[in-house]
């Protein structure tokens, strides 16, 4: 088996071990991204075994791929808070910290996180690390002054000795990537972040940005799949 189809063995038994801890009766929030959408499917599966949940999506890919599986849909803006959100990540270090983003869909995703009573995070075996930092930041902004966002990002990056190896507006070939909010996204990369809350922070102050992709200790729980088809908590 190639190391993409072991990953995605191991990103199926993720998400099906963290539906099968989804109870009747929570609001549940989906994630975006391969493990969250494996997750989305297992759950669907159970709420048509019975299950009874209602979910708010964290992407239009995940609230598209919930409609088509006939997973019960509230608005966040009509519930107060949800009791459970399982999202994937892009890096995880062992506090809980996360890098994510790599969809683009970061905003969401972290509205719907900060808004659960507890998040779980649901990975395979690639995306632990010690430290934050080999994959690149996403940092959502508005296109309009990009350039002098970006400028203000390496600014602050330089200032605050958190040396920028690169900031680029991702591109798909030649157009920028759009997210579901009609922003660009940034990728920075940044080697080591030694201190994601603080970056964090000190990102979100710049006018231009709308987010960044850093989820400092957010995560109740790391679920990580195995290509063998068992998952465990880290
Ligand atoms: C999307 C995300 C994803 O959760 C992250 O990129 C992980 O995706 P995958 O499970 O496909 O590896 O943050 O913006």
């Amino acid at each position: 088996m190639g190391t993409d189809s072991r990953n995605e063995q191991a990103k199926i038994a993720a998400g099906v071990y963290a539906a099968s801890l989804v109870e009747d009766g929570q609001k549940v929030g989906l994630g975006s991204g391969t493990s969250a959408w494996h997750f989305i499917r297992s759950l669907a599966k159970r709420i048509e075994e019975g299950l009874d949940i209602i979910a708010v999506p964290a992407s239009k890919a995940s609230r598209d791929l919930a409609q088509e599986l006939n997973v019960p849909l509230v608005e966040l803006d009509d519930i107060t808070g949800l009791d459970i959100c399982i999202d994937g990540a892009d890096e995880v270090a062992p506090d809980g910290s996360m890098i994510k983003g790599g969809g683009a869909n970061l905003l969401w995703e972290k509205i719907i996180a900060v808004n659960s009573a507890k998040m779980l995070t649901v990975v395979d075996p690639s995306k632990i690390v010690k430290t934050l930092g080999q994959f690149a930041l996403p940092i959502e902004v508005t296109p309009a002054y990009y350039g002098t966002t970006i400028r203000n990002i390496r600014e602050l990056l330089a200032e605050k000795g958190w040396e920028a190896v690169s900031v680029e507006r991702r591109m798909n070939g030649d157009s920028p990537v759009i997210t579901d909010n009609d922003n660009f996204i940034v990728d920075a990369k940044l080697e080591t972040i030694t201190d994601p809350a603080g970056l964090a922070i000190a990102l979100n102050q710049i006018p231009g940005v709308v987010e960044n992709g850093l989820f400092p200790a957010m995560s109740k729980g790391v679920i990580v799949g195995r290509p063998d088809g068992t998952a465990e908590f880290l």
